[in-house]
């Protein structure tokens, strides 16, 4: 018999006609995720799950599943959404997609730099507003990227390849990140620096850490207070790295100067949000990963992984145990 597997949404057909040709796939239509009760239904008696950042995974759902889940493959480097040492405990790998995403999300980061360094959605509303009537020596300044330091948190893939990007724009590197291997900061011109040293520094400061109970709130409002004024803040890696509230503060009362944001908490944010009508904040809607490429390699591992899982082989791309 066939194993049989829940998707969760509709990924792109590289990795679905995989998972169509090796599995019974019972596949969730719709544009909205399923709600964490349908989940649960819908994965009782099923082999594996492939599933994305918007699905809760938590024991509870796990053991609703049945003893004979075998592998749960997520579409996405980050797993926050998922309990895995509550899966581990129970005997069932957990995939993700790392390396394939890396550029895309480096592109990202630095698209976002770029367009809040520049100030690239005011100049568009400034123009569809009529206000373009002339050129104007002091509107609409912004700030340079050559020359200023660009501090980078969290010196893994994608760090490293947002640190690639940055030095063709001869931006000073520096970068926390407690893992990093000296040797490799050398190699790419980075400086490892403290946590207080990287806020203190940066001009434009980047997020690429995992959300973990360690990074959850890394930016709070002490940290925020002793980034420069003129500082840019961007991040794609997890909105709950960033105390989001205190943010907010910091750009209304230009404890730094602005923001450039994938992520946010929540995702999605209300149409109402405050974060939104800030002049100094740029807010896309969880794109890092969004090329049409990427999103066909990302839906290829997952149905890989999956596939290795319910076919009781290790995971090409397995999320290690918690520590
Ligand atoms: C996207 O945010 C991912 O983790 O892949």
């Amino acid at each position: 018999m066939r194993p049989s597997v829940f998707v969760s949404r509709v990924i792109p057909e590289a990795g679905l006609s995989l998972v169509r040709a090796h599995c019974e796939a019972d596949i969730w239509p719709e544009v909205m995720p399923p709600p964490y009760q349908v989940l649960q239904e819908r994965l009782r008696g099923k082999d594996g799950l492939l599933c994305t950042l918007n699905d809760r995974i938590d024991a509870a759902l796990i053991d609703s599943a049945g003893p004979q889940l075998k592998v749960i493959s997520q579409m996405a480097v980050g797993y926050d959404n998922i309990d895995v040492r509550a899966a581990h405990a129970r005997g069932i790998p957990i995939g993700n997609t790392p390396g394939v995403l890396t550029d895309a999300t480096a592109d990202l980061a630095f698209a976002l730099l770029l367009c809040a360094a520049r100030r690239l959605v005011e100049g568009i509303e400034y123009i569809r507003a009529g206000r373009w009537i002339t050129w104007e020596p002091m509107a609409l300044l912004g700030g340079d990227l050559s020359g200023a330091t660009l501090g980078i948190l969290g010196l893994g893939r994608i760090g490293q390849a947002v640190a690639r990007r940055a030095r063709g724009f001869d931006l000073r590197l520096i970068a926390c990140s407690p893992d990093a291997s000296p040797e490799d900061a050398l190699k790419l011109g980075v400086e490892l620096v403290s946590f207080d040293e990287l806020l203190r520094q940066s001009d434009y400061l980047t997020i690429h850490v995992p959300l973990n109970p360690q990074t959850r709130h890394l930016i709070d409002a002490a940290a925020l207070k002793q980034m420069k004024p003129s500082a840019i803040l961007v991040n794609t890696s997890r909105g709950g790295v960033v105390d989001q509230p205190a943010l907010i503060e910091a750009l209304r009362n230009g404890v730094i100067a602005g923001a450039a944001l994938d992520v946010t908490d929540p995702e999605p944010l209300p149409a109402d949000h405050p974060l939104l009508s800030l002049p100094n904040a740029v807010v896309v809607p969880h794109i890092g990963s969004a090329s049409r490429r990427t999103r066909d390699h990302m839906a290829r591992m997952a149905a890989e992984n999956l596939i290795a899982g319910v076919s009781g082989q290790p995971l090409p791309h397995a999320v290690p145990p918690p520590g």
